[in-house]
């Protein structure tokens, strides 16, 4: 398929709900952009309709590149009517279907993470997929739901269906974000997969990246918190893996990054009720590459306010503005008070 290239690892932006928008595609757009985009899910139930706001991602293509559908749900009807909606789009031609979401709230419901405990219930969501969907199909999951003894099964079950590729994130739906990535199951799962299969999680540089898919075999490679925190990561993979030189970010650049982010995210949603906490949710991240003993994290998170943000944002970023934006989070700073993600 289009897609793959034998002679390199595609890239990916992981979806990520509240932020994986048009907005935020746009500023990785500009950093870099990976080979495709993942939008945030669309939910799907008896009363769901295709939420515009995610409409509007999916119809994008920053950088010329493909942005992927992702829908969560159960229930096959309902699946087949929300592809009937995205059908009247002809531009859309990724489809994803989230089984690894790991929030309670959505597994509970056996959506997500929870249909990992029900391989035959994701057999018969893939097949009613399959017939009503002609593009690209693929799959998002997690190594299982509070293990990964079933994995061979659900891969078995991916590749049977028709799918066209799967993404496999290195840890049980349980384990939330907690503990490491198991690259070790990801690279059983690639040896099994008849599909090209693309590895997720705490893939952190540009470096670790290829190094992933070269010790799993995975066919690519896909970028979540890590691309919101150095949103040069694609650009630099595809640097390091032609032997050219790799851009090097400075706290300069980072500024310019935030700056980015209040201009197509911020100043683009003028109905955004708290400005400052959408740019936190950004700031959290970026800030684990600022200083190593997590002052820029500190403040940032006291602040109030758009413009307090920026001074801050100046204070720790534009007073060393050549200070080398570190390629790894410092250790034992965290993206979230509650260490969750
Ligand atoms: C804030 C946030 C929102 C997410 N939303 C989605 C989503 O809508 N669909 C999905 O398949 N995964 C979602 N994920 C999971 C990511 O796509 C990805 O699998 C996970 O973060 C591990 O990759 P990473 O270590 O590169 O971040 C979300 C993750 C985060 C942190």
């Amino acid at each position: 398929m289009e897609l793959f290239d034998a002679a390199k690892p595609v890239c990916a932006l992981a979806p990520m709900q509240d932020i994986t928008d048009f907005g935020f595609m746009s500023v990785i757009a500009e950093c870099g952009a990976p080979d495709f985009f993942v939008a945030e899910y669309f939910r799907v139930h008896e009363f769901s309709t295709l939420e515009k706001s995610v409409l509007k991602t999916v119809l994008s293509s920053p950088a010329s590149k493909p942005v992927a559908a992702q829908i969560i749900g159960e229930d096959e009807f309902h699946i087949a009517r929300t592809i009937s909606l995205l059908k009247k789009y002809p531009q859309i031609k990724y489809l994803d279907l989230n089984i690894g979401c790991p929030a309670p709230k959505v597994y509970r419901k056996n959506v997500g993470g929870g249909l990992l405990k029900e391989p035959k219930k994701i057999r018969s969501i893939l097949k009613a997929m399959r017939e009503n969907w002609g593009g690209f199909l693929s799959v998002k999951t997690r190594l299982g739901f509070d293990s990964a003894d079933l994995l061979e099964e659900i891969v078995g079950i991916i590749n049977e269906s028709g799918a066209d590729f799967l993404t496999l994130h290195g840890r049980t739906v349980r384990q939330l974000y907690r503990g490491e990535a198991d690259y070790g199951a990801i690279k059983k799962a690639a040896s099994l997969s008849k599909i090209p299969l693309i590895a997720n999680g705490d893939l952190t540089s540009a470096k670790k990246a290829l190094e992933v898919a070269a010790y799993t075999g995975a066919s690519g490679v896909m970028i979540g918190r890590h691309a919101v925190r150095n949103p040069w990561i694609f650009r630099q993979i595809n640097e390091l893996r032609q032997n050219r030189e790799m851009f090097l970010p400075t706290l300069a650049d980072a500024y310019e990054y935030v700056e980015k982010i209040h201009e197509h995210i911020i100043k683009t949603n003028p109905q955004i009720r708290y400005a400052d906490g959408r740019m936190k949710k950004f700031l959290n991240f970026i800030g684990l590459g600022v200083d190593e003993d997590g002052a820029f994290l500190n403040e940032m998170r006291r602040a109030e306010g758009v413009a307090q943000l920026f001074e801050i944002c100046k204070k720790h970023m534009l007073k060393n503005p050549s200070k080398p934006f570190a390629l790894e989070p410092y250790p034992n700073l965290c993206s979230r008070p509650n260490h969750e993600l």
